[in-house]
């Protein structure tokens, strides 16, 4: 049985002031089945820590540099993730792989490095506009997703989160179908299954990711093979994140 994941992204938003003051108005009234993950900027982790560890959410990191330490200015270990408490590292965010030039063999050694430190890896795929309009979804997905597994093992592979999140979904406040993003989930499992069998495609977790807010999450959720979100825009302000956890 798979567990419903519901992560924030809050990308390059949050300073400290802002996540204590989100803190301040977030009531979570704890559910069994459904895991909260929240994934502020690197310097917002230890008040966010602060802030969740009395209570069953769990935070994490939204990129890592796959070497253990030296000279890599400006990056972050796996290890320095691991003593904040991170549980989870997006891996391979679209906006990393578009804006700073990240490749799927980067992307690959990152979801590695995170795993070898014990934390999940949520690795992000997706599709543009064009690609999707062109038919090639499943090759661009297809591929990223192959890359990133290379050098997993089966086990390893069981343990890893994807996200789906097709570009044009992203902050365009134009989410994916539920049927169409079943489609892309259903493409990913099968993945999976070719590459690891068919244990790794049961247990590995798919979210969908791009424009999901209140009123769309409980159709997303109802599909077979979408097993969260990751919410970025929606996840910034605490009612519209708790009005979404809520109905997940
Ligand atoms: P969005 O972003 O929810 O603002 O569309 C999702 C993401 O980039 O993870």
């Amino acid at each position: 049985m798979r567990n419903t994941l519901i992560a924030g992204n809050w990308k390059m938003n949050g300073t400290v002031a802002d996540t204590e003051a989100f803190f301040k108005a977030f009531k979570l009234t704890p559910k069994d089945k459904v895991e909260l993950l929240i994934c502020p900027p690197f310097t917002a982790l230890p008040i966010t820590r602060f802030f969740l560890e009395r209570s069953h959410a769990k935070w994490g990191a939204q990129n890592v540099y796959p070497e253990e330490k030296g000279a890599y200015t400006g990056e972050i270990s796996p290890a320095m993730l691991k003593e904040l408490g991170c549980s989870y590292v997006i891996c391979g965010h679209s906006e990393r792989r578009q804006l700073l030039g990240e490749i799927d063999e980067l992307v690959a050694r990152k979801v590695k490095a995170v795993l070898a430190h014990d934390m999940t890896p949520i690795l992000c795929v997706g599709e543009t506009e064009e690609e999707r309009n062109e038919g090639q979804t499943e090759e661009r997905i297809g591929s990223e997703i192959k890359t990133a597994l290379f050098d997993l093992d089966k086990k390893e592979i069981g343990k890893l989160v994807i996200a789906y999140e097709p570009i044009w979904a992203i902050g365009s406040g134009k989410a994916a179908t539920a049927e169409d993003a079943e489609a892309v989930s259903a493409f990913i499992r099968r993945t999976v299954k070719e590459l690891a069998g068919k244990k790794a495609a049961e247990e590995v977790r798919i979210l969908y990711g791009g424009s999901v807010k209140a009123d769309n999450i409980e159709s997303l959720l109802k599909e077979k093979d979408i097993d969260g979100a990751l919410i970025g825009g929606a996840s910034l302000k605490a009612e519209e994140l708790l009005a979404i956890y809520e109905k997940a």
